[in-house]
């Protein structure tokens, strides 16, 4: 095998982490001794272990007493480890206590505060450090982490569900799904990759949503985020039931996400009705628009969701990739 190969297995291992290590970033890690494989590591939960320390303790708890040095171990790991203190010890920390004295890593942290930093520690204790190996697959698979380090913003999705006249919800009407089970299966998917999911006070006391992500593997629940002012609101509701609610009163939205910068959050779905979801797109923070359409329309009866002449185009998106979920097409819009 090649290090792109062996680079390949860490990444792979990484994967299997996607929604437990969020919103950290998935990180795969291997020990070899020659050419062997002796170890294996990932970043499994958040808060956990980094991958780098998991590699390091499986391969003292494999080799035990047979294991004469690591010095005679090379660590392939597919980000820059963390030269940092936070919910756990530095991870160079720990490379460098181990004796380990070849090192490669697939990609650089892109967090300006990390970047560079941990490559430059390594190589002041005398470890042959190599940067650059299946960069862009290791991007691809960190994408909102990548995102949010290089745009100093979060990434936002705003998810809507549309008739096929273009409306959102009945005026004065209980809460109405609007496409099929096998589309709202598919938001619950959509949910379970995000590290926030955020709406509005009307929703909220008109729809009675949970908003989480009810999906049948282990996940961290992606946060939820309130906008709203009202003074009345029900905590007894069940939105605020199954994880952390952050209630937002700020009405400027640049404020907002500005706001979650330096917090632990790399990606925010937006599901709201028609005035928030508006109040986004006009501005510059939304990076993906995805519009669940029914076949079926709601007529004079509906609110619609843009302004007469208004379209997801129009908006300063371009149609990415469209198809069917069962009667229902789903649209993903990338902002241009
Ligand atoms: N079809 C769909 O995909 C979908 C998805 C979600 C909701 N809906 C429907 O949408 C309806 C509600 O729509 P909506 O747009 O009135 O309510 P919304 O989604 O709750 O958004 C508007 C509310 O957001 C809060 N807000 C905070 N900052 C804001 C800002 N800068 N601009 C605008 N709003 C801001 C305000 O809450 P406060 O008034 O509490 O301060 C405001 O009333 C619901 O009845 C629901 O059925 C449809």
């Amino acid at each position: 095998m090649n290090i792109e190969e062996y680079m390949q297995r860490a990444i792979s291992l990484a994967e299997t982490y996607r929604y437990t290590a969020k919103p950290n970033p998935m990180v795969g890690a291997i020990l070899l001794k020659d050419k062997t494989i002796i170890a294996e590591g990932a970043h499994e939960l958040f808060g956990s272990n980094h991958a780098e320390v998991n590699v390091i303790e499986s391969a003292k708890k494999k080799l035990g007493e047979k294991f004469k040095s690591f010095s005679e171990l090379t660590l392939i790991c597919t980000l820059e480890p963390c030269n940092h203190r936070g919910k756990t010890p530095p991870c160079t920390e720990a490379i460098i206590n181990s004796g380990i004295k070849k090192v490669i890593i697939g990609c650089q942290d892109p967090n300006s505060r990390m970047a560079g930093k941990s490559i430059k520690k390594l190589i002041e204790n005398n470890i042959d450090v190599k940067v650059g190996f299946c960069e862009n697959d290791i991007k691809e698979q960190n994408k909102f982490f990548f995102y949010k380090h290089n745009n100093q913003k979060p990434y936002l999705t705003v998810k809507i569900a549309s008739s096929s006249d273009g409306k959102s919800h009945y005026r004065n009407k209980d809460r109405t799904y609007i496409t099929s089970a096998s589309s709202r299966e598919d938001v619950q998917q959509l949910r379970a990759q995000y590290d926030a999911i955020l709406t509005g006070g009307n929703t909220l006391t008109n729809d009675n949503p949970r908003m989480n992500a009810r999906v049948n593997f282990e996940i961290n629940q992606p946060k939820k985020i309130l906008l709203s002012n009202k003074n009345n609101l029900d905590i007894n509701q069940q939105f605020f039931q199954d994880s952390q609610v952050e209630i937002v009163k700020e009405k400027n939205l640049e404020t907002v996400i500005n706001n979650y910068k330096n917090k632990d959050c790399c990606s925010i779905l937006i599901e709201a009705g028609p005035k928030l979801v508006n109040a986004f797109l006009s501005t510059n923070l939304v990076d993906e628009v995805i519009v669940y359409q029914s076949p079926h329309p709601l007529g004079a009866n509906g609110v619609d969701w843009f302004n007469k002449d208004i379209t997801v185009e129009s908006l300063g998106f371009n149609l990415e990739s469209s198809y069917k979920i069962d009667d229902d097409t789903k649209k993903i819009f990338l902002k241009c």
